[in-house]
C-alpha cells in the first residue's frame, strides 16, 4: 500500500492517533505535547495525576490539537484493555503507542522488599508488555492509513540502565534490561505485519523521578561527571527522538534502541583511566 498523503516534515505525525502512557508529567508529558504539535491526536494516560493530566490536555487543545484523558494503571490487564477501548471509541483507531510509564522504588538489595521488586517490574516491564500486546492487536485489525507507511509503531521508553548496572536499583535495572529484549523480540515477531517496535534509552533527564540527583549544586556536579556532553538532559530531548521513531522518517528502523544520554553510556570514567 502506498503512502498517498504527501509527507510534511513540519507535521510528521499528521492524522495519526497516539496513546502515551505516563503522560501527565516528565518525559511522557513532553512527548504528548510534542506529538500534538507534530500533528497527532493524543491520549494522555495517567495513574493518579488527574489535575496535571487535565492541564496538559487543556493546553494541547488550546493549541488546536486533540487530546483525551485516560486514567489507568498500566500494570492492570483490565485497566489496559479498558484504556484502549476508550481510546479507540474516541479516535476510531490507534497508530502509535509510546509505552513510557515508569517508576523507581530504590533500596539496597538487603532492604528491598518483594513489594518494591514486584511493583517496579509490574509497571516498567509488565505494563509495557500489556500495552504493546493491546496495541499490536489493534494494529493487526485495522487498515493501514495513508498517513503512515507502517501498520503501527511502538516506542518503548527504556533507560541507559538497560545497559548500565545500577547499585541500589536492582528492580529498576532488571525491568529496563527486560524492556530491551522484550522490544527486540516483539520487533522480530511483528515486522512481517509492518509493525515497527523501537526503544529510547534516556540518560539523566531533568524530571521529578531523579530530582535528588540534580536539585542541589553538589548533586548536579556529581551527576555531570557522568555526562560527557556536559549538561543534564531535558524531556524535550527525548520527545524529539520519539517523534522521529514514530514517523515515516524512520520507516526502515525496527528493533533498535536510540540512546539519548549526552554520552552517559560511553564509560565516562575511562576519560581518566584504563
Ligand atoms: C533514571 C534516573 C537516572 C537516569 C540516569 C533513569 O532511567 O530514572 O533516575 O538519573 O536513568 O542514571
Amino acid at each position: 500500500m502506498e503512502n498517498t498523503i504527501a509527507f510534511d516534515a513540519r507535521i510528521p505525525l499528521q492524522g495519526q492517533k497516539a496513546l502515551i502512557t505516563g503522560a501527565s508529567s516528565g518525559i511522557g508529558e513532553a512527548i504528548a505535547r510534542r506529538f500534538a504539535s507534530a500533528g497527532a491526536a493524543v491520549g494522555v494516560n495517567y495513574l493518579s495525576g488527574a489535575d496535571a493530566a487535565r492541564n496538559v490536555i487543556e493546553e494541547i487543545r488550546a493549541a488546536g490539537a486533540e487530546a483525551i484523558p485516560l486514567q489507568a494503571d498500566v500494570a492492570s490487564e483490565q485497566d489496559v484493555a479498558a484504556m484502549f477501548r476508550t481510546f479507540r471509541d474516541a479516535f476510531g483507531r490507534i497508530d502509535i503507542l509510546v509505552a513510557n510509564s515508569g517508576i523507581q522504588m530504590d533500596a539496597a538489595v538487603g532492604e528491598m522488599t518483594l513489594e518494591q521488586w514486584r511493583r517496579v517490574i509490574d509497571v516498567n516491564l509488565t505494563g509495557q508488555f500489556l500495552c504493546a500486546r493491546e496495541a499490536i492487536r489493534c494494529f493487526s485489525e485495522q487498515n493501514v492509513i495513508p498517513y503512515s507507511k507502517a501498520a503501527g509503531k511502538i516506542v518503548c521508553i527504556s533507560s541507559v540502565h538497560q545497559i548500565i548496572p545500577w547499585k541500589g536499583h536492582v528492580n529498576y535495572a532488571a525491568s529496563k534490561g527486560g524492556v530491551m529484549l522484550m522490544m527486540k523480540s516483539l520487533a522480530q515477531e511483528v515486522a512481517e505485519k509492518r509493525i515497527r517496535v523501537n526503544a529510547i534509552a534516556p540518560g539523566a533527564i531533568r524530571t521529578s523521578i531523579n530530582r535528588a540527583a540534580w536539585q542541589t549544586p553538589e548533586a548536579e556536579q556529581r551527576l555531570l561527571r557522568l555526562i560527557p556532553y556536559g549538561r543534564i538532559g531535558e524531556a524535550a530531548d527525548v520527545a524529539e527522538a520519539a517523534v522521529w521513531l514514530a514517523s515515516d522518517q524512520s520507516d526502515y528502523v525496527t528493533g533498535t534502541t536510540l540512546v539519548v544520554d549526552g554520552g552517559m553510556t560511553l564509560y565516562p570514567a575511562f576519560r581518566e583511566g584504563g
